[in-house]
């Protein structure tokens, strides 16, 4: 009736693509909600623990008698079991599988990601992959096999050194603690981008040299923590005091 029949086709109006990160947007059903659930638990509760884990370790700089006393702080916790799997296990174990299944969708923002644009991106999901089978990894030797830590925590300190024994080991402790340190570091900018926190060109490229210092400090403090366990002597497992 009152269309313009026979007359240019509808205006396609091109969304222009911004630079910067994207915000999350309400309106994208229910993996808005996923989206945002899985933005924030990279920061807490998962980055959080990521903080105190490295902290905690690094108490093998001052020996073996004051990382006992930190472990043993860490697991006089009443409910230990209920705080780490609901407090650590179950939010990485759906960080983890939604940060694989974004990858597999292929969703967000590739030309968005900003300066170096592409290769941020990979970084970031490959990082958070090394991080996954290191924590794999991690866990099961230190946490659900060999002396029980909880009811030992004095075998803590040994355990690790035992870890470290096999070359191939210790490289994969290397470049697990590079590979958590800069997804966690980059992940901080991409979260302050998306939620709003650094808005403009010029903060969020300021922010960006602020996490390349987070990502180098957590490196450095992860490497002194590897030395310490190679310089002591080696601590015996057997449960027994320290
Ligand atoms: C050391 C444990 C981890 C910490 C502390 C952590 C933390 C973070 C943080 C803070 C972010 C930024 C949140 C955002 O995009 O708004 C993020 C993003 C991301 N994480 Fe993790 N993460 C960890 C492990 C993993 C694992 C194991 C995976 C599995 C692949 C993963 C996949 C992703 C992906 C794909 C993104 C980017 C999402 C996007 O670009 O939209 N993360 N992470």
């Amino acid at each position: 009736m009152g269309s313009s029949a026979g007359s240019a086709a509808p205006a396609v109006v091109k969304p222009k693509i911004k630079q910067g990160v994207a915000p999350l947007r309400a309106g994208e059903g229910h993996s808005f909600l996923l989206r945002r659930l899985h933005s924030l638990t990279g920061i807490v509760p998962v980055g959080l623990f990521l903080i105190e884990h490295f902290i905690s370790n690094a108490f093998a700089v001052n020996g073996p008698a004051a990382y006992t006393k930190q472990v043993e702080f860490l697991t006089s916790f009443p409910f230990v079991v209920a705080l780490e799997l609901f407090g650590i296990w179950l939010p990485i174990l759906f960080h983890s599988l939604y940060g694989f299944y974004i990858w597999y969708r292929g969703d967000s923002n590739i030309g968005e990601y900003p300066w170096t644009g592409n290769w941020m991106y990979a970084a970031q999901r490959w990082t958070g992959a090394i991080a996954f089978f290191y924590m794999g990894w991690h866990t099961w030797h230190i946490r659900f096999t060999g002396v029980h830590i909880l009811s030992h925590p004095a075998s803590a300190f040994g355990k690790v050194q035992l870890e470290f024994q096999n070359t191939w080991v210790a490289m994969f402790y290397l470049v697990g603690i590079i590979a958590a340190s800069w997804h966690f570091a980059y992940g901080l900018w991409l979260f302050a981008a998306k939620w709003g926190i650094v808005t403009g060109d010029r903060a969020r490229r300021r922010f960006g040299y602020v996490c390349v210092i987070i990502a180098v400090v957590f490196i450095a403090v992860g490497m002194a923590t590897m030395r310490s366990f190679f310089h002591w002597p080696l601590h015996p497992v057997n449960g027994g005091s320290s």
